[in-house]
């Protein structure tokens, strides 16, 4: 049995050995075991595709395969077999990559084989860039494998640091960029051009890191938005500038090239995202909900380790990146329920709770807002926001996590006539949405008891509260 088979058999018996009550309801988990990046988020031959790395023998980041799901809605998922194990000489693990339709109507992958022959010895570590070819079900490595090694890279740049290529077609030629440790030992993102997807030629590097964001830079995306251009980028030891950044990584954007990088998320959770146009136009992205940061803290009894974010569409309102989740939501709600209130101090709402929901609250005249959610006695996580300090302050010290790597965040956000804030809470996580998308913080809830669904309001404003419960 080659590796490939191990896993697809050893993910068909383990992932039937975890109930759906145990799993998120709108949030995707790994067949069994661990799950990092989205890779080849790709609408292929009448659906879409979402890949991800993934180890299906634990919870914890090993030996990076491809495990696979496919979509007809970006909503509803199927489990497909496993993609890509690290079955070559060249490879120790399958990095991320990205996907195309190619001109002969294949589905191609792009990926980073990463190649660590004696474990941690950096010195003999490369990363290559490699295809395979597939019909959405099985694929097939290229036989001239790799196709882009360190002789296509700008002079002293890293072998050992060269990942994660993102593919697009433009104009009759392939492109695709890529994140590598160049000679003064920090991020950049370089370009690369192809006629046929076969033969690459570096064209240039687009962006440089000159000690300002983090060191190594990963998992780059560069796509076309409303008219402008967006960079994003996974940015690693990230530095705490104030209150900013803390929790060690993030996800930047840089809009037309622009100087000023916006964080794509002020949470706590939230890490190579990898976006796709769907059929219809839209811009829609995916993250890992973790981070490096943050991924070693498994509880022992998971069987699964690792979520994605819900999608999210993407817009340009005013030079900024908005964030909203895609609204085929609304399929999933199976009943609304719509208050309006005053909530002058810790006030809970009848009707008002849960851990699988989307809720929207819209405060008007609100100086002042504070919410505890997943609150059961003394655990909650709280979100407020103040309008004089424009602070907004996420707090998961009383969420129960036994390790903290970073439990809350202060954002400026400037200050607000109208404050609105939208929820979603799916067992394991939240993702919120401040301001129909200018400001998103997402975080994971491992170790808060499945129990906690208790919600919260203070606030001297009034409240429009609309829930709408999931599953
Ligand atoms: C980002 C990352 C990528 C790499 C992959 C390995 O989380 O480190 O740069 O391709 O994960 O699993």
């Amino acid at each position: 049995m080659n590796l490939l088979e191990k896993a697809r058999e050893y993910e068909t018996k383990h992932s039937k050995e975890i109930d759906k009550n145990e799993r998120p309801v709108f949030h995707l988990t790994a067949a069994c075991g661990w799950l990092n990046d989205p890779n080849g988020f790709s609408y292929y031959n009448g659906k879409y595709h979402l890949f991800y790395q993934y180890n299906p023998y634990s919870t914890h980041w090993d030996d990076m395969h491809w495990g696979h799901w496919t979509s007809d809605d970006l909503i509803h998922w199927n489990y497909e077999k496993a993609a890509m194990a690290p079955d070559e000489d060249y490879e120790t693990g399958c990095f991320s990559g990205s996907a195309i339709t190619d001109k002969d109507g294949r589905h191609l992958l792009i990926y980073t084989a990463h190649n660590e022959p004696l474990h941690r010895d950096a010195d003999l570590r490369e990363e290559t860039q490699c295809l395979a070819f597939g019909d959405g079900e099985n694929y097939r490595k290229y036989e001239k494998n790799p196709v882009v090694t360190f002789k296509e890279m700008p002079e002293g740049a890293y072998k050992g640091d060269f990942r994660d290529p993102k593919i697009w077609f433009e104009d009759g030629k392939y492109y695709f960029v890529a994140a590598a440790r160049l000679k003064n030992g920090l991020g950049g993102i370089l370009c690369y051009e192809s006629e046929d997807a076969l033969n690459w030629k570096y064209t240039d590097t687009i962006l440089t890191n000159e000690g300002r964001w983090g060191q190594m830079w990963e998992c780059p995306d560069l796509f076309k938005l409303d008219g402008h251009e967006v960079l994003s980028i996974s940015v690693m030891n990230m530095k705490r500038i104030d209150e900013s950044y803390r929790n060690g990584n993030c996800v930047l954007a840089f809009v037309d090239r622009s100087e000023t990088a916006q964080p794509l998320d002020v949470g706590f959770d939230y890490y190579a995202p990898q976006s796709m146009q769907d059929k219809d136009g839209r811009r829609i992205v995916i993250g890992w909900m973790q981070t490096p940061e943050s991924s070693g803290s498994v509880p022992d009894e998971m069987k699964w380790f690792g979520q994605m974010s819900f999608p999210r569409e993407l817009s340009i309102r005013n030079g900024r990146i908005y964030q909203e989740p895609i609204r085929e939501i609304e399929s999933l709600y199976t009943s609304t329920v719509v208050k309006e209130v005053n909530a002058p101090k810790a006030e809970r709402i009848d009707g008002i709770s849960g851990r699988t929901l989307d809720m929207t609250v819209e405060g008007r005249g609100t100086d002042f807002f504070e919410m505890k959610f997943v609150l059961k006695d003394d655990i909650f996580v709280k979100l407020s926001y103040d309008k004089k300090s424009e602070e907004l302050i996420l707090d998961r010290i009383n969420s129960g996590r036994s390790a903290s790597i970073c439990d809350y965040r202060r954002v400026k956000i400037g200050s607000y006539g109208d404050f609105k804030l939208r929820m979603l809470l799916d067992r394991y996580s939240f993702e919120i949405f401040i301001n129909d998308g200018e400001h998103v913080l997402s975080g994971t809830l491992y170790e808060t008891p499945q129990d906690a669904d208790g919600i919260e309001f203070s606030s001297d404003g009034e409240l429009k509260i609309t829930l709408n419960k999931i599953g």
